[in-house]
């Protein structure tokens, strides 16, 4: 009988992270591939319209556990992925990130003696305050199989005792997305229905609690983005969180943002690669840009992808509003080339590095 992987998604990123080792198991002959989507992201903005573009099959099944408090959430995909995992005990799961579902099934699974691969493992924010990194730390202790972006990642690991044949550095998932589809990205229409011209927009996208749900924080960092669309056309896809934080502040607030609802992953791939700016305080958005060679600043204190500092576009500004006002400034003041980065193991070939290291797992699990 070929053994089974069950791999599950969740939020947004996930797909992204996760399409290119699903593809890559697939072409593998002898292994069966199942997906449990935990339902954290529901609206199709931020699912069905990934599962779709990124060429994903859709869902084994959904928990549906959708929005609530972090408590709520995690419970909701621990009882979820464990009832599944009794039903149909693969043998492997698939984790990927540092979302709230990510840190639940790893959970479940590990409870049950299924062994647990992490895609994206051994990121460090050094931030305790950030539920990622909670997820991350916690994720990384019961993995079985730790999957690193890069050099940094498996620095961090070995500093917390976690290392051997275990930890595999495969490169960055999340590029090989990128890779196969930015190319398509230039059939999207958005740039034109929207007037913009290449490398004259901004791009923006916020989403992080510490950024967007204190009003006040909001309204200065909103304020800086106001002025600089004076320059420049600044476009903002709006994560729902920041959306209904925004409502409650008053939208006149961003009233010079050409403000759009989620974008697709095609949609927001044409106009990432076509910025001449991006500020962002994603994790994803940090790392993309560095391969697209688009100038990144990250609108936090602190990031646990610093690859990207050191070999690629992007710079933490903090969260300092004038800081950032003084960095958009200074990018604007410099000629680019917009050369993509380097960065060792980015290179399109992850997902295929994944998949042979879970295969090799599973053929050390089955003797
Ligand atoms: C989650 C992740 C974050 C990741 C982000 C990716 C955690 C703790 N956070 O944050 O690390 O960067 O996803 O986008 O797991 N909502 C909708 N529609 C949806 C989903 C959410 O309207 O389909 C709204 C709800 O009001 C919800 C809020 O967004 O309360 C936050 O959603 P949630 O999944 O809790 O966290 P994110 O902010 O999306
Ligand atoms: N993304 C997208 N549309 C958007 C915003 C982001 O397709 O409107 C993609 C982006 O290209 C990247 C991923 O979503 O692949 C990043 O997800 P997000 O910023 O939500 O999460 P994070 O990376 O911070 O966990």
């Amino acid at each position: 009988m070929s053994p089974t992987v069950t791999v599950i998604v969740g939020a947004r990123p996930n797909f992204v992270k996760l399409a290119p080792v699903v593809h890559a198991l697939r072409d593998r002959p002898g292994v069966a591939v199942r997906i449990l989507h935990s339902g954290q992201h529901y609206d199709p903005a931020l699912s069905a319209a990934f599962i779709e573009q990124l060429g994903l099959p859709p869902p084994d099944e959904n928990l549906s556990v959708g929005s609530g408090t972090h408590a709520e959430q995690t419970a909701g995909v621990l009882v979820g992925v464990e009832r599944a995992l009794l039903r149909d005990r693969p043998d492997a799961m698939i984790v990927a990130g540092d979302v709230n579902s990510t840190l639940a099934a790893a959970l479940a699974g590990v409870k049950l003696g299924i062994p647990i691969v992490h895609v994206e493992a051994g990121l460090r924010s050094g931030d305790w305050a950030m539920p990622e990194e909670i997820n991350r730390v916690l994720t990384d202790r019961v993995a079985d199989l730790l999957l690193c972006t890069s050099a940094d990642a498996v620095g961090n690991l070995a500093i917390e005792g976690i290392a051997g044949e275990r930890v595999v550095l495969a490169g960055n998932t999340m590029i090989d997305s990128l890779h196969r589809l930015v190319g398509h990205a230039n059939t999207s229409e958005l740039l034109a229905s929207l007037g913009l011209e290449r490398r004259r927009l901004a791009l923006v996208t916020l989403h992080r609690p510490a950024v967007v749900d204190d009003p006040e924080r909001l309204a200065a960092v909103l304020a800086v983005l106001e002025r600089l669309a004076d320059q420049l056309p600044v476009v903002f896809p709006m994560h729902p969180r920041t959306r209904a934080r925004l409502q409650s502040i008053g939208p006149r607030r961003a009233r010079k943002l050409v403000l759009l609802e989620p974008l697709s992953y095609l949609d927001f791939l044409a106009l990432e690669s076509a910025a001449r700016l991006v500020i962002t305080d994603s994790g994803g958005v940090q790392e993309e840009t560095s391969a697209l060679g688009v100038p990144c600043l990250t609108y936090r204190t602190t990031t646990e992808r610093p690859v990207t500092l050191e070999l690629g576009t992007n710079r933490l500004v903090g969260t300092d509003p004038a800081a950032l006002a003084a960095a958009c400034r200074e990018e604007l003041a410099l000629a680019r080339d917009f050369a993509p980065a380097a960065i060792p193991l980015w290179d399109g070939h992850a997902g295929e590095r994944a998949a042979a290291a879970i295969a090799a797992m599973l053929a050390r699990g089955a003797q």
